[in-house]
């Protein structure tokens, strides 16, 4: 699929995910040559801009090393792969004028180019912008047009439902690639590897030896200033409805009948389908408050406290659902979703806890439950807790773990981020890493009515320190479902 010209269309070229993530990444692919041979890149924004001027906002994030003449050389030669066009994201002029450098694009390869169009944009753009794509820029002979966009997808049911729309009026299924990037991480994509790949594991993937299903999100940093921004959505749409119910889906499906995308993606959709809307009676909502103690600034600084948020504000930054999936498989074992900004450390982790032994022979109390934990970050690992002999004389039992940690396993090889593999994703047509349209409108279908009944009802969060734990009232909600916590 690599043959021939490709350009990389990035609108909102001037913003922040751009120049954190998106240009940095296009120029590490670059670099590692694992880009296309002939790709050019086009910025598209509002702006007054330049390849120099945009060059200065987002070479400090592509660490590139100033100690090594190749690799400057070869940053040269990516900057000279870049061009800027400044345009309105609703009136046609500046499609019209990508279309033209395209078309030039075309002349001088003789053949048509396969366009990728990325949309670094605020959602109320996503609309005109796909539109105007459509109208103007789309690729010509056989050549494909593919169409990246990242969350948020609407702000509920009805809203994703009409971005969906819009976007099956526009484009086909294939042509979409809805970006969650936790689908991009190293350890979440070994869940389908460690589950089928395994025959120890899969006949024990169930109700009858699963007490528990944990997913976790914990960040140890606050708002950070962009509370604008979160305070219109939330932990939940910001990372429950999707990260994490991403992750859920990969825990829970059936085996699927090969490992191509649609046949993956009907699996996590049925395992969606298998889900009723949560209750707010199974959720614990949280926010933080300033550590008056604290040695950093952010520390002290309480949600409330940011500029962007408003001082009365209700939104939660913690949450902890409780979600059943009702089929033979799981029927009865809780998964808990939990997730924390502002809290004890930055983690993210699937912990699956098995039951109890039956028929305990050892001391009553002594047995600890096995769990298998996969850490997606920080210092990607596959654990497993289990219990042995206190190596030694005597007799007594010992929990202990059976330890694949990447960094110490695999210390050559580094691990590609999130957005690197998903560009070369995007790029080979693979969509197995991408919200497919009905994902999403399950994902919405599952979380919309909890999210209109905190908003409406003004639910009020429970405060938790900056660098807690979060609400106790979370370890609660999981106790009282049968969470076990090893103290
Ligand atoms: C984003 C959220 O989707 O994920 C952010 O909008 C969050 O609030 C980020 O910080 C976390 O991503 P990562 O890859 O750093 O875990």
């Amino acid at each position: 699929d690599f043959i021939g010209p490709h350009v990389f269309v990035l609108f909102g070229a001037s913003g922040d995910l751009a120049k954190k993530k998106i240009y940095p990444t296009l120029w590490w692919l670059f670099r590692d040559k694992l880009l296309p041979k002939d790709t050019l890149f086009i910025g598209y924004a509002r702006s007054d801009l330049t390849v120099p001027t945009l060059r200065e906002k987002f070479e400090k994030f592509c660490k590139v090393r100033t100690d090594d003449p190749e690799q400057k050389a070869a940053f040269e030669e990516f900057i000279k792969r870049n061009s800027y066009i400044k345009g309105q994201y609703d009136t046609d002029e500046g499609y019209e004028n990508v279309n033209t450098a395209i078309a030039q694009m075309e002349e001088l390869y003789k053949t048509p180019v396969k366009r990728l169009f990325y949309l670094a944009v605020p959602q109320n753009v996503f609309q005109p912008v796909t539109k105007l794509i459509k109208k103007h820029c789309m690729a010509t002979g056989d050549a494909w047009t593919r169409v990246v966009i990242e969350k948020p997808f609407g702000y509920d049911d009805v809203t994703s439902k009409a971005l969906s729309d819009h976007l099956a009026g526009l484009f086909t299924e294939e042509q979409i690639y809805r970006i969650d990037h936790y689908l991009g991480k190293e350890m979440v994509q070994n869940l389908v590897i460690l589950r089928f790949g395994n025959r120890f594991i899969s006949p024990s993937w169930n109700r009858d030896h699963i007490a528990a299903v944990t997913i976790s999100f914990k960040e140890d940093f606050g708002t950070q200033g962009r509370g604008g921004y979160f305070d219109n959505s939330g932990i939940i749409r910001d990372i429950m409805q999707n990260h994490l119910m991403q992750i859920l889906t990969l825990v829970a499906m059936e085996k699927p009948a090969t490992i191509n995308a649609e046949d993956i993606r009907n699996e996590k959709v049925k395992v969606l389908k298998c889900i009723k809307p949560v209750e707010l009676k199974d959720v614990v909502l949280g926010q933080y408050v300033g550590d008056p103690e604290s040695k950093t600034e952010d520390g002290r600084t309480g949600y409330l406290d940011d500029a962007g948020v408003p001082k009365d504000s209700v939104t939660p930054t913690f949450a902890t659902a409780l979600l059943r999936v009702n089929n033979e498989r799981w029927d009865g074992v809780p998964f808990f979703l939990r997730c924390g900004k502002a809290v004890n450390e930055r983690k993210a982790e699937v912990r699956i806890q098995y039951k109890d032994v039956a028929g305990d022979i050892f001391d009553k109390g002594k047995l600890k439950r096995d769990e298998l934990v996969i850490r997606v970050q920080p210092n990607e690992a596959v654990y497993m807790k289990l219990m042995t002999k206190k190596p030694g004389f005597g007799f007594d039992t010992e929990e202990c773990e059976l330890d694949l940690t990447y960094n110490s396993r695999y210390k050559d090889i580094r691990l590609p981020d999130a957005y690197e593999r998903l560009i070369c994703d995007v790029l080979s047509g693979f969509q197995y890493n991408f919200v497919r349209t009905d994902e999403l409108e399950h994902a919405w279908r599952i979380f919309t009515p909890l999210l209109k009944k905190i908003e409406n009802d003004r639910v009020k969060p429970i405060q938790y320190k900056f660098g807690s734990r979060g609400p106790e009232e979370s370890d609660q909600l999981m106790r009282d479902a049968g969470y076990v916590f090893s103290g």
